[in-house]
């Protein structure tokens, strides 16, 4: 029987577990919606579910966790993926928002995530971890600091040329930067903007609707929601408009993950946090987008998922 999924209450996948991909993203792949993102429970860190339907959600597994395999790659980057403490117990890392992305031009799933030392957010890099496949096998390459820069809450995009883009929070928050991603999408290449220069935005979620790039992101207040906004730009690289509201003061209490381009349509995903002592409660709210006739995108909250 099919159900429709709430906003903000907690969805199962088909295991009957609750379903933990926070912070998340998904990639539309040879007739599935992989979907990916954290989840902080024992020694996971990422995990992908998978669906047909966008209603019923099956289980893929923990792509990365402690115990994932690691490999250096060309670029220099810090391979760590857990601390061990003196008594011989493990300080996993904090790896956030998990964005995975195919590379035509390679045939392999690049998953790019934010990366923390698991004891504060001082090192705000990015980390990198590939695939043959979408949805097991990943190795991880490690995480580093695009060209000495600090990257925080970050989305990939890919343009409809096969270029891909990294954007994340930079100087302390201060400023979104977007990197242009080398070909192979293994290292940033050039830093092609750099935007809204002490507005401290985060949770960046891109789209293209008719040629037109479309950026929502979130206010700096850790894990308490606040009014989100959005912006849009001609070219990635080029001018981007002033920032306007998008849904209530609270972006009705979520914070992006992402946006799904869907049938023509074009879905908000954002996270309802639990905050640090309740990460766990944390839930989806998944809301149309819609555009004024004057093409502006805006919400409006609805109890039913979008889906
Ligand atoms: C938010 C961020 C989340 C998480 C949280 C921790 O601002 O968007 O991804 O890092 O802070 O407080």
């Amino acid at each position: 029987m099919e159900t429709t999924l709430k906003n903000g209450e907690k969805w199962y996948d088909t295991d009957g577990n609750v379903i933990h991909a926070h912070g998340g993203h998904m990639l539309y792949h040879e007739g599935w919606y992989y979907w990916y993102g954290e989840n902080r429970n024992d020694n996971n860190y990422v995990a992908c579910y998978r669906s047909k339907d966008l209603k019923t959600f099956e289980f893929r597994g923990n792509i990365i966790t402690t115990d994932t395999p690691v490999e250096k790659i060309r670029v220099h980057t810090d391979r760590k993926l857990f601390t061990q403490n003196e008594d011989g117990s493990i300080q996993k890392v904090n790896l956030e928002r998990p964005k995975v992305l195919y590379c035509e031009y390679t045939k392999k799933f690049v998953l790019w995530v934010h990366y923390e030392n698991g004891q504060n957010y001082l090192d705000a890099r990015c980390a990198i971890a590939t695939s043959d496949y979408p949805d097991r096998d990943f190795t991880y390459h490690g995480s580093f600091n695009p060209f000495g820069s600090m990257a925080r809450d970050c989305t990939l995009f890919l343009d409809d040329d096969g270029r891909a883009y990294f954007i994340a929070a930079s100087r302390d928050n201060a400023d979104l930067h977007i990197w242009r991603l080398t070909k192979d999408f293994m290292n940033t290449d050039k830093l092609v903007n750099v935007l809204w220069q002490g507005e401290y935005r985060e949770a960046p979620a891109l789209f293209k609707k008719d040629g037109k790039y479309y950026m929502l992101s979130s206010h700096c207040t850790g894990w308490a929601p606040n009014q989100g906004k959005w912006s849009c730009a001609d070219s990635i690289d080029g001018e981007w408009e002033l920032l306007q509201n998008f849904g209530d003061e609270t972006t009705f209490r979520s914070q992006p993950a992402f946006v799904l381009p869907r049938d023509g349509k074009y879905i908000y995903f954002g996270d309802r946090w639990g905050g640090s002592e309740h990460y766990n409660d944390s839930t989806y709210i998944v809301l149309d987008i819609k555009f004024d006739s004057d093409g502006a995108p805006f919400i409006e909250y609805d109890e039913n998922a979008a889906l």
